[in-house]
C-alpha cells in the first residue's frame, strides 16, 4: 500500500466519517440553507445528465441538485456515501477515489466538484479524472473556497483541514482548468455573514431560529456586500467544458468498476 503523506492523513482524520450535523444544517438549516440556495441556483440551470459529484460527502449538493436517475455522487469514505444513500433520494452513490473513477471514458455529461481540490494533495489529478469521465464537450462545474477572503484565510489558518485553501483563488482555478475550455471562473458570496453567524460549528445556529436576527443579519450582508470588491468574495465558481478534441492522450486510470469502488446501489455508472 502507498504511504500517504502527512496531508492525506490529516484530511482522512478529518473526513472518514459521515457528519450528519452538516448535512442538516446545509440541506435545511434556517437562514444558511437559503445561502446555499443562491450559490447552488445558477448551477442547477446548467445540469444536464448524465451528472456526477466528485466528492459528494453526505449528499447536501445532490439533495439539492439531483432530478433524476442518472444523477451519481461517489467520495472516498463509505460512511459518507451509505449517509448519502440513506437520506438523498434518486442518485446512485459509490464509494471511490476521484483520483481513479471506477467509471469509462465519455460517460458524463456533467461533473460537479465542490469544495474537494483543496482538500487533495494533486488537485490536477482529480481534475484529469473529471475530464476523462465527461464526454467531449461535456460540462465541469467548480466551487472552491477563495483563499483572499478573510473568512476563508481564519478558517484555514484554525482548522488543518483547510490549510490548503490559502492558495484557491480564481488565478489558481484558472491555472488548474488549463485542460478545459473555460467559459467562466467567478466569486460568490460577497459577506458571508450568515454562513458565519449561523454556522454549525463555529457560529451560533441557534440564533438563526428567531426570525428578526435573521432579517436583520441578511439586511447587513446585503447592505456591505455593496461594498466588497468580488476578488475577495467567499468562493470561486467555475464552468469549463472538456476540449471537443483532447490536447492530451486521455488515460484509462480507472475504467468501468475498477479497483477500490464500493457502489452502494445496484448500479455505479449510468448507461
Ligand atoms: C469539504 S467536503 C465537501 C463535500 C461536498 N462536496 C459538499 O460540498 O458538501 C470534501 C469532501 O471530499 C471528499 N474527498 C476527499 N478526498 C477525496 C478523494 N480523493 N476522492 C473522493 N472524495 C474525496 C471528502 O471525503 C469530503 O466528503
Amino acid at each position: 500500500m502507498p504511504q500517504r503523506s502527512p496531508f492525506d492523513e490529516v484530511q482522512r482524520e478529518y473526513f472518514d466519517l459521515a457528519d450528519e450535523e452538516r448535512f442538516e444544517f446545509l440541506t435545511t438549516g434556517p437562514g444558511f440553507s437559503e445561502t446555499e440556495d443562491a450559490l447552488l441556483a445558477p448551477f442547477a440551470d446548467e445540469i444536464q445528465e448524465p451528472f456526477l459529484e466528485v466528492g459528494c460527502g453526505e449528499g447536501g449538493n445532490l439533495a439539492r441538485l439531483a432530478r433524476c436517475g442518472r444523477c451519481v455522487g461517489v467520495d472516498l469514505f463509505l460512511p459518507k456515501v451509505r449517509f448519502a444513500h440513506a437520506n438523498v433520494n434518486g442518485p446512485s452513490f459509490a464509494a471511490a477515489n476521484g483520483l481513479a473513477l471506477p467509471f469509462r471514458d465519455d460517460t458524463f455529461q456533467t461533473v460537479f466538484i465542490r469544495d474537494v481540490l483543496h482538500h487533495i494533495d494533486e488537485p490536477r489529478g482529480v481534475l484529469r479524472e473529471a475530464e476523462r469521465v465527461l464526454r467531449p464537450g461535456g460540462q465541469l462545474l467548480l466551487i472552491e473556497p477563495n483563499g483572499r477572503n478573510p473568512i476563508v484565510k481564519v478558517q484555514a489558518l484554525v482548522v488543518a483541514a483547510e490549510g490548503k485553501s490559502r492558495e484557491f483563488n480564481t488565478e489558481h482555478i484558472r491555472e488548474l482548468l488549463s485542460d478545459f475550455e473555460v467559459d467562466e471562473v467567478a466569486t460568490a458570496h460577497p459577506f458571508p455573514l450568515r454562513r458565519v453567524c449561523f454556522h454549525y460549528r463555529f457560529g451560533y445556529p441557534r440564533l438563526a431560529e428567531i426570525s428578526w436576527t435573521r432579517n436583520l443579519l441578511t439586511r447587513v450582508e446585503l447592505f456591505v456586500s455593496r461594498f466588497v470588491p468580488p476578488r475577495y468574495w467567499e468562493h470561486v465558481t467555475a464552468k469549463a467544458r472538456k476540449r471537443s478534441a483532447p490536447r492530451r492522450n486521455a488515460g484509462n486510470a480507472g475504467s468501468a468498476g475498477g479497483a477500490g469502488a464500493r457502489a452502494i446501489t445496484p448500479s455505479h455508472g449510468p448507461s
